[in-house]
This record gives C-alpha cells, sequence and structure tokens, in this order.
C-alpha cells in the first residue's frame, strides 16, 4: 500500500469491527488522522495492497493481532520523558500528596512502564515511595508483560539520565537499578509499589480514591467525544482537590471537565480538581458523535 494514498472509508470501518466483535478493541473513536496514518504503514510494511488483506490474521492469528494493536496503540515512551513535567510534580504537587497518609496514583496508558519508573523514583527521591502505589494500566499487553519485568537495556538508561537531572533529580538514575550484563533492572524497593495491570479507557471503569492521574500523550489519539468520555472517568476517580496531569500535549480547554479544574502548571498541564463542584457540564451531544 501507498503511504500517499487514504485507505477508504468502508476497508476502515471493517477491519475496526473486527478488532471490536472479534477481540473486544474499539478503536472506533480513536482519531481518523492517527488510525488512516498508523494502518497505512502496517499494511505496507506487510506489503499488502488493500486494508482488507490483515482480516484473515485479525480474526484467526494472535501474532497478527498483536502487531495491529502495537500499531494502533503506539507505545512510544521514555523515561523523565518531559525534565520540566517532573520538575512541576516535584515542586508543585508532591508536597501536596505528602498531607497524605497513603498516596494513590493512577497512570493511564503506561506503555512499558518507563514512566511508572519515573513516577516511583520520583516518590523515592522525595521519601514518599513507602506510602505510596502506582497503578499503571495500558491496554497493550505485549507492552504490560515488558513493563512488568522492570528490566530495560543498560544503553537506555545512560540516554535518560539527562532527563532525571533535568527534572530536578536526586542522585544518579542507574542508582536505582541493579546492572545485569547489557540490561538494567529497576530496584525490587521500587518495583513493588507499581502495579501494572490491563485497562482500556474506551470500556473500563474510575479507579476510586485516586490523588494524582497521570495521562500523557494518550488523549491525542483520541476523538472529541472519547476524550470528553475518558475526562470523566478520571473525574471520577479523583479525590476532592486531586491532581491531573496531561503533560505538553493536551489540554482541559474547550472539553466538559474544563471547569470542574483548576491550572496549577500551564506548561505542564497540570490540573486541580477544585473542592466545590459546579454542575457537571453534559459530555454528549450530536456534534461530539460526528467529530474525529
Ligand atoms: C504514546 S504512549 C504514551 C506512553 C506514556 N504515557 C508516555 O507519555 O511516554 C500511548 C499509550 O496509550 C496506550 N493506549 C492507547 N489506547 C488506550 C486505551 N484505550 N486504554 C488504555 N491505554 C491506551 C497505548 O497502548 C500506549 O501504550
Amino acid at each position: 500500500m501507498n503511504a500517499q494514498k487514504t485507505i477508504p472509508e468502508i476497508e476502515l470501518h471493517l477491519v475496526l469491527e473486527a478488532l471490536r466483535l472479534r477481540h473486544g478493541y474499539d478503536f472506533t473513536q480513536y482519531s481518523r488522522a492517527s488510525l488512516q496514518r498508523r494502518l497505512t504503514l502496517l499494511a505496507e510494511t506487510r506489503g499488502f495492497d488493500s486494508l482488507l488483506q490483515l482480516l484473515p490474521g485479525i480474526l484467526h492469528d494472535d501474532a497478527c493481532l498483536d502487531r495491529v494493536i502495537d500499531h494502533v496503540a503506539i507505545s512510544i515512551t521514555g523515561m523523565f520523558r518531559d525534565p520540566a513535567m517532573y520538575l512541576a510534580l516535584r515542586d508543585q504537587v508532591l508536597p501536596y500528596l505528602a498531607t497524605y497518609p497513603r498516596i494513590q496514583i493512577w497512570l493511564a496508558g503506561c506503555a512499558t512502564g518507563e514512566e511508572a519508573c519515573s513516577l516511583a523514583i520520583l516518590l523515592k527521591e522525595e521519601g514518599l515511595l513507602a506510602h505510596a502505589t502506582v497503578y499503571a494500566t495500558d491496554i497493550n499487553p505485549a507492552a504490560l508483560a515488558m513493563a512488568e519485568s522492570g528490566r530495560y537495556p543498560l544503553k537506555k538508561i545512560a540516554q535518560f539520565s539527562r532527563n532525571h537531572q533535568l527534572s530536578g533529580g536526586r542522585g544518579l538514575l542507574l542508582d536505582h537499578f541493579h546492572v545485569e550484563g547489557e540490561q538494567a533492572r529497576i530496584h525490587e524497593e521500587i518495583r513493588e509499589r507499581i502495579v501494572f495491570s490491563g485497562h482500556n479507557l474506551v470500556s473500563d471503569g474510575v479507579f476510586a480514591e485516586t490523588h494524582l492521574i497521570y495521562c500523557a500523550n494518550v488523549l491525542i489519539y483520541f476523538n472529541h467525544h472519547l476524550r470528553n468520555r475518558v475526562l470523566n472517568l478520571f473525574r471520577e476517580s479523583l479525590v476532592h482537590g486531586g491532581f491531573l496531569c496531561l503533560g505538553n500535549q493536551e489540554s482541559l480547554l474547550g472539553t466538559s471537565v474544563e471547569k470542574l479544574f483548576r491550572e496549577i502548571d500551564p506548561d505542564s498541564r497540570i490540573y486541580r480538581m477544585r473542592t466545590l463542584r459546579p454542575p457537571v457540564l453534559p459530555f454528549l451531544d450530536e456534534a461530539d458523535q460526528e467529530q474525529s
């Protein structure tokens, strides 16, 4: 398939329906532009002329299904990926979280776990790890399996070290890992404070009593309606006065929950839920449904 070619809507529809009906993965509310780009690339790498050639694999071959999920879900990540945001969390959010006897953090869309490790390292450096649990969730089972191992290539840790320093990191990033040949394994004390699990933001429910929700580089792949659905899920999961961190690629501007939050850090898009709640705005309308 040619990268310039647009996938006909009927082909896209049939492939998305096969994923939904056969496996329960519902990508129908993902941004059409992103789906077009990612599925065209996948068809190209497999030498297909039409997206429909993916159908037998999606229906009958688990390895093919895994490749499709990997392509559509996009699990690119890194440690301390946005240092300014970690610095803002360190300086402006953790001092509040420190006042709770137990801290619950939900990292939605954790990919292969690098950011879950980063958050747990941040908590350790600020003396809060023993009272905290990081629930790290994703829909991609292959990414979660890598995350659970807690192992990363040693050369990647070296690449992430500068970001760790820029985030206000105390000591060296490598101090938190055991070196095993070419691999680095996160210290057990840190790994055991992270709970990885499958959770689909399209269809699954709330994480109750969460103090901080961190969800960066995920909502950009969703359409307006799905974004509002997920933001409402986050609102319901947070304690009053809880924090929501979206990272510099997304914002609450123009969403159904905008008025329920106060912006704490405009650059890193860190928000705090207002304690007095105005009435919840409806988030479902026909315009939402049509937009992609
Ligand atoms: C680009 S990665 C972002 C990883 C990390 N938050 C970061 O910023 O480095 C997007 C992640 O969102 C996950 N994702 C996509 N759709 C999802 C859904 N419906 N529910 C949960 N996770 C999803 C993907 O599997 C992928 O791991």
